[in-house]
């Protein structure tokens, strides 16, 4: 059939990779950034205004924006006007299962591998142990690609905002990294992995995190002298008829999985019941394995409804 007429929101460090990476059979009509900048994109439309961008009333909406508000009211609307949304906002859609919902009962796509993971395929991998029949008990990881960064660095000494500072000029971090730091990005990690795994819906602001801007100066760095890492790690349990979530910072050996996940990686182990379990890892964040998986998500939605 004819390519999927769609809308970029967002051109930044993902949303620009994304651009360059489309598969066959989408085909970008305009791209629309919050804020007036000249992307030199030649044939696309770049507007400033993400309501004229969905007054195009595209087939597809890729949403490449921060967590912002801009983004959940932008989200809402693609979903109401019965568009494709493939999006990789995870604070928005762990807070918003209506969201997804809304958009199965229009039977849209409603697709965000990328936002548990960056390039790792922890979504993926939940969805299709699950789809067999293979039953998820634990999920634990480290999620967040720029608190793993960080605590590398400030266990080589480094001060926390110079650590943040290069996270930042990365293009690791959340626009407000605090959201990276404090736990909450991880928190809504959990949120769609829960989802995935089990089909329950946590609230995010249920679940008890650690900061680590509550670490005493010099702590990482003592423990790296008594060859510990510490490690943001989030945690799922299913429990009863409900689930145990929680971010906390932990002090692993060498022994453990979460020591090897350097710099911005990620790394999942996913317990499954009555048979052994599975351990993912790679790049977390960054606009190349982000993109990547977003576009992904593109090419199953071309096969499944272009
Ligand atoms: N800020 C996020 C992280 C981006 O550092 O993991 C990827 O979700």
């Amino acid at each position: 059939g004819r390519a999927m007429r769609a809308v970029l929101l967002g051109c930044g460090t993902v949303g620009s990779q994304l651009a360059a990476r489309l598969p066959q059979g989408v085909a970008i009509e305009a791209i629309a950034v919050r804020r007036w900048r000249d992307l030199g994109k030649g044939a696309v439309r770049v507007l400033d205004n993400l309501d004229a961008a969905l007054d195009l009333a595209p087939d597809l909406v890729i949403d490449a924006l921060p967590g912002c508000t801009e983004a959940e009211t932008a989200l809402e609307r693609a979903v109401h006007a019965g568009a494709h949304v493939v999006s990789a906002n995870k604070a928005v859609i762990a807070r918003r299962p209506d969201l997804e919902r809304a958009a199965r009962e229009k039977g849209r796509a409603f697709l965000y591998s990328a936002a548990v993971g960056g390039g790792v395929p922890v979504l993926e991998t939940v969805g299709a142990l699950t789809a067999r029949g293979r039953e998820i008990t634990t999920v634990k990881g480290v999620v967040n690609g720029t608190s793993n960064f960080v605590l590398d660095r400030l266990s080589k000494g480094e001060r926390l905002e110079s650590a943040v500072s290069a996270a930042q000029a990365a293009g690791f971090a959340e626009a407000d990294p605090s959201a990276d730091l404090d736990g909450d990005d991880a928190a809504a990690k959990l949120v769609l992995v829960a989802r995935a795994a089990w089909g329950i819906d946590i609230d995010p602001d249920s679940i008890a995190r650690q900061s680590i801007r509550d670490l005493a100066p010099g702590f990482a760095a003592k423990a790296a002298r008594e060859g510990l890492r510490i490690r943001q790690v989030g945690r799922l349990a299913r429990v009863g008829g409900g689930v145990h979530a929680a971010v906390r910072l932990e002090a692993v050996s060498a022994d453990s999985v979460f020591y090897r996940v350097e710099r911005e990686g990620n790394g999942v182990v996913i317990s499954l019941k009555d048979a052994p379990g599975v351990i993912l890892t790679g790049k977390g964040a960054g606009g190349v394995p982000t993109a990547a998986s977003m576009a992904g998500d593109l090419v199953r939605l071309v096969a499944e409804h272009g």
